[in-house]
């Protein structure tokens, strides 16, 4: 059994590193181990437009200096959003995508999108300039079951978009179902699909079976096993259209822990780790390059990195810091209730 893998340096292409104290403290995860990122804008203000995103960039760089990392960002689509602010962000290498929130569909989702037709003349700029539409795909109706909304979403707005503007580039984040990774496989060019590290190892049972676990809370949602499969199936196949985004979101224990929590793990600092045990668990660690490295990176137009980062596997599973310090609170690491053997090798390692 392989016990080194070397991979080019991955990237992750959907994180939220929030701001302030909790930036400078979840940022470093990322930076050791990803040579770029793609910054979700869901700040509090959001980030709409190339001052506030440029401002935020060099926030982002001042908590990371030291490490080989660049972060790229996306701006958060309103239904304010003009044609010249979306030439404006296509002329700007920082900004390489442009995030569509449906209007309360997750954490600080409150700006976002009520109606796709108030967005037409932003959508339409990206379709000239290029310019891709990150997506978060869930219908938010009340009456729509919380374990439908993506299906509806691809059925009731991404289809139709995708029909009416057949340039626009579309990435479909963070795909939790079946019918989105069959909905990605059977489409001809421009959609992609990110999968985040917990939507490959968890079930909506992890939030559910044996007591309520919020820290297993998301959204979109975990759903049944056999949506997991698929997600598995995708992400190891070697379909250049897959590749990896963690959506990595942290919040404090205190927010998670309530009655009415956030959504959102906090996976980076185990990602890489958690992700070779599921290609490995699938006999497919030669495609881990691919999903986490290079299909992402070709996608947004980038040369896969030309540095590496090396994966041990262990005979006894890795503990793992199970709490880091932030914000005068805590945030509690993904555990994904399952052994992982695999660490990232850090410098000390290399040279021993
Ligand atoms: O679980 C999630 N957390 N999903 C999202 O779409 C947003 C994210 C967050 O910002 O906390
Ligand atoms: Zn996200």
């Amino acid at each position: 059994m392989t016990d080194r893998l070397t991979i080019r340096r991955p990237d992750d292409w959907h994180l939220h590193l929030r701001d302030g104290a909790m930036l400078s403290a979840v940022a470093p995860h990322t930076a050791r181990d990803f040579g770029r990122a793609l910054i979700m804008p869901n700040l509090v203000p959001p980030v709409t437009d190339m001052t506030a995103a440029l401002a935020y960039r060099q926030r982002i760089q001042n908590a990371t200096k030291g490490f080989d990392f660049t972060p790229y960002m996306a701006l958060y689509l309103t239904e304010d959003t003009s044609p010249e602010t979306i030439r404006a962000a296509a002329a700007d290498d920082a900004v390489i995508a442009v995030k569509l929130y449906p209007a309360g569909a997750t954490t600080n989702s409150a700006s976002g999108v009520r109606h796709i037709d108030s967005v037409m003349p932003a959508l339409e700029a990206m379709a000239e300039t290029g310019l891709p539409l990150a997506i978060h795909g869930e219908v938010t109706t009340d009456s729509v079951d919380i374990f439908d909304r993506e299906k509806h979403f691809i059925d009731e707005v991404l289809d139709p978009l995708r029909q009416r503007l057949p340039q626009l580039r579309v990435v479909m984040e963070h795909i939790t179902t079946e019918d989105a990774a069959h909905y990605v496989s059977s489409s001809d060019t421009g959609l992609a699909a990110t999968i985040t590290v917990h939507h490959l190892m968890i079930t909506r049972n992890h939030i559910l079976a044996g007591g309520i676990r919020p820290h297993y809370y998301c959204l979109p949602v975990a759903k049944r096993s056999r949506h997991r499969d698929a997600l598995i199936a995708a992400a190891v196949s070697g379909d250049p259209r897959y590749f990896m985004g963690t959506d990595s979101a942290p919040h404090t224990d205190h927010a998670k822990l309530s009655p009415c929590g956030c959504a959102g793990m906090f996976t980076a600092p185990v990602a890489m780790a958690c992700l070779a045990e599921v290609f490995s668990g699938q006999g497919h660690l030669d495609r881990l390059e691919g999903f986490a490295s290079v299909f992402g990176a070709n996608f947004y137009g980038f040369s896969p990195s030309e540095q590496t980062i090396t994966l041990r596997r262990h005979d006894t599973p890795v503990p793992v810091t199970p709490i880091i310090e932030a914000d005068g609170d805590q945030v509690t690491v993904f555990d994904p209730m399952t052994p992982v053997h695999w660490s990232v090798e850090v410098e000390a390692e290399k040279k021993a």
